[in-house]
């Protein structure tokens, strides 16, 4: 066998995809083959073959992702990350990732993202946490919002919905630091016309319309019915709920919470600093079942990264970044001047000093400097430095992503 990892070609896809789904517990889907053969980059999708047969898989795709400010930025999607449980801990994954790490730096791209399936992974690669997420349950007998609901919300079949929903979401996206883009492949798997199958669309789907007509949100939602004694307990599990206003947002929440037969609502990969409570007489009624990290950032072009954002203040910060990767490694000064940043290599003395793994952790404002410097991530060695890197990269609203990739 040669554990050196390759390019996939499309030949290899049915065993690639094949060792992918075992590591993650399911059978192939065939239809996968043909979805996979359009939909992904095959130039960066990466193997190890023993003969023939996969036995580890890795791939990588062009992403825009929201940076506070609203630019969006160019980065790399890492994804589909297994190695065989017969082919694990002799360096397979820090190979394959090294590789594609290198790849998406020549291409220029800023960031690598990522969603992880264990925490202790990725760290060691310079990923950080930096998005979270918030699953909650809404308790919905005799709800009450404060304020009335202006516009409709209005049942819509798949043919609408995928009409109308992609562009909602665009709009969102570019709105809402964190998130990134859905291609039409992300869109026919959602609505499960690409897998077919027994796997079919079990949604039920609505549009939200302003009083002038204009669509600025949407639900989908699957009822998961029971009956108590003849009393219902029905719950509703949303699966996305997207609005590009307030009222959207108002609308659709009291729309779900307020139809009839059920009980209780339930959403997962919600903004940690969701408003529904704050529209309701009553806002314990949210409460929030779990809280997870999302999205993890990793940082390849700082001067670029820390350019395309705007910041919650003015000042100047050397920040020096261990990188023992060296694409992010070196000192940086950023200078913000109202709204606007520059951020370039400098050899004057440092402010900061942090792991380029907490940087990324940092970069969306998610989460503080402060709490890097009291888990040991992050050094002043100027006094007041922590203080100013927490105004200038704080954000009013959490960074929010609800796409798996
Ligand atoms: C995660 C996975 C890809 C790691 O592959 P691997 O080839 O065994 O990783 P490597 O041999 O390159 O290990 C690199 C380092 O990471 C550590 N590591 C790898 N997986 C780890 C895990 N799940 N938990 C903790 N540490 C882990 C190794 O111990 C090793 O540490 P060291 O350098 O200090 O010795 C593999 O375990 C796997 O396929 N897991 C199931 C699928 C999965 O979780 N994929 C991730 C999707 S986001």
């Amino acid at each position: 066998m040669s554990s050196t990892p390759r390019i996939v070609n499309s030949e290899d896809l049915p065993s690639w995809l094949g060792s992918m789904m075992r590591t993650f517990f399911r059978p192939p889907v065939d239809e996968m083959v043909e979805h996979y053969r359009t939909a992904i980059d095959l130039s960066r999708a990466l193997g190890v073959f023993d003969g023939n047969e996969a036995v580890a898989t890795l791939r990588s795709a062009a992403q825009e992702f929201t940076v506070p400010g609203l630019e969006t930025i160019p980065v790399s999607a890492l994804t589909n990350v297994t190695v065989a449980a017969t082919h694990r801990r002799r360096g397979i994954l820090t190979d394959m990732i090294t590789r594609d790490l290198a790849s998406s730096a020549e291409r220029g791209e800023i960031a690598s993202i990522l969603v992880a399936s264990e925490w202790p992974i990725y760290g060691r690669y310079g990923y950080g946490p930096a998005v979270f997420s918030n699953r909650l349950s809404v308790d919905t007998t005799n709800i009450r919002f404060t304020r009335p609901v202006a516009g409709a919300v209005d049942f819509s079949d798949t043919d609408e919905f995928d009409r109308v929903a992609p562009a909602i979401y665009d709009r969102h996206r570019r709105h809402q630091p964190g998130s990134i883009l859905r291609d039409e492949h992300w869109w026919d798997r959602d609505l499960r016309r690409a897998l077919g199958g027994s796997d079919v669309n079990k949604n039920f789907q609505a549009i939200y319309r302003a009083p002038s007509g204009e669509e600025e949100g949407y639900v989908t939602w699957v009822p998961e019915p029971k009956l108590d004694d003849m009393r219902t307990e029905t719950s509703l599990r949303v699966e996305a709920l997207v609005a590009t206003t307030i009222r959207a947002y108002h609308a659709l929440w009291h729309f779900l919470c307020t139809s009839d037969l059920q009980r209780s609502v339930t959403a997962a990969l919600r903004p940690v600093d969701e408003m529904l409570p704050l529209l309701l007489d009553d806002g314990r009624r949210v409460r929030t079942l779990g809280q997870h990290d999302f999205v993890w950032v990793r940082l390849l072009d700082v001067p670029r990264a820390l350019s395309a954002r705007t910041y919650g203040t003015s000042g100047s910060l050397v920040i020096d970044v261990q990188d023992s990767l060296a694409h992010a490694h070196g000192r940086y000064r950023l200078s913000v001047e109202g709204s606007a940043a520059q951020c370039e290599r400098t050899t004057d003395a440092a402010d900061l000093r942090v792991s380029v793994a907490a940087l990324g952790s940092v970069y969306l404002g998610g989460v503080s400097w402060a709490a890097h410097a009291d888990a040991g991530a992050v050094s002043e060695e100027t006094p007041g430095a922590l203080e100013l890197a927490d105004h200038l990269f704080r954000t009013a609203r959490a960074p929010w992503n609800n796409t798996w990739f």
